[in-house]
């Protein structure tokens, strides 16, 4: 297995208030890694850490070796390059139609120009299921079809790391199982390392290979493994308590 994100006795903070201390944890590719843990533990803030957004206070996020921190703007920049990310909010440009969304960062980043633009935005929007939806507005969609889109931008440089942010908050179970569906899809497709922020348990278990568990209290993770794994072995009752939603015991989650 290749390492291809590390982070290492990272700490994060807000000015003076300490949301997570020594956090350790590797993601290797191919994964489907999970950012777990409840409300407010800062989840989307590790997020935010890996992908430039907010330096740490302490420790370091090594993309394949390299100090992204440490690197100079040109390497970050590089780095970035290579990473999708799809925000919690969803977050497509509401002004502009599909075609304009996902066009966007190949306008900026790809060195394509129009009709080849419009050949892989129809491809992107091929694989997500929404073929022929190129002119609509994000309003005229339904949620799903929102996430979808949302994903169709955030892959549309063929990133290697594709970072999500609670992906199915707000959809109803069967639209959330075929986007992790999709999820898995896209994986598979574009060889990429996906890391996911959720709580949904029937998407930890279906699509998670490996997982980091933070707590709020503990303000540190308290377990890191794959989901089933943790389920099975995982001494801590709160991680237990997470996996079972509340219910305590090691049975098949209800789903
Ligand atoms: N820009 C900010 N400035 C100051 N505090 C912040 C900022 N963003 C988030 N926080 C605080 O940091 C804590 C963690 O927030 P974060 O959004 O990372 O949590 P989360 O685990 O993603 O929660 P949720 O599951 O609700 O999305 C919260 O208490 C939040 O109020
Ligand atoms: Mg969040």
């Amino acid at each position: 297995m290749t390492r291809v994100l590390t982070v290492e006795n990272l700490t994060m903070a807000y000015g003076k208030r300490l949301l997570q201390r020594e956090l350790n944890f590797t993601v290797n590719q191919g994964d489907i890694f999970v950012i777990m843990g409840g409300s407010g533990c800062g989840k989307s803030t590790l997020l935010r850490h890996l992908i430039g957004l907010k330096q740490p206070a302490a420790g370091r996020v090594l993309y394949g070796g390299i100090d992204f921190w440490q690197a100079g703007a040109e390497q970050r920049s590089r780095i970035l390059r290579r990473a999708g990310i799809l925000y919690q909010s969803g977050a497509l440009w509401s002004g502009m139609t599909l075609e304009e969304n996902i066009a966007l960062p190949l306008q900026q980043y790809s060195g394509q120009k129009g009709t080849s633009i419009r050949e892989i935005v129809a491809f992107k929007l091929a694989l997500v299921g929404l073929s022929g939806f190129e002119h609509y507005y994000p309003a005229e969609l339904s949620g799903g079809m929102r996430k979808r889109a949302a994903l169709a931008r955030a892959i549309a440089l063929d990133p290697e790391f594709l970072f999500f942010d609670e992906p199915s908050a707000g959809l109803d179970p069967i639209s959330a199982k075929n986007l992790d569906q999709l999820i898995l899809e896209i994986r598979d497709s574009l060889g990429a390392t996906v890391i996911i922020v959720s709580h949904e348990l029937a998407s930890i278990f279906a699509i998670g290979t490996n997982a980091v568990f933070l707590d709020s209290e503990a303000k540190t993770m308290l377990a890191a493994g794959a989901p089933e794994q943790l389920l099975a072995e995982s001494a801590d009752q709160r991680v237990i308590d997470f996996l079972t939603r509340g219910k305590g015991t090691r049975g098949a989650p209800t789903l």
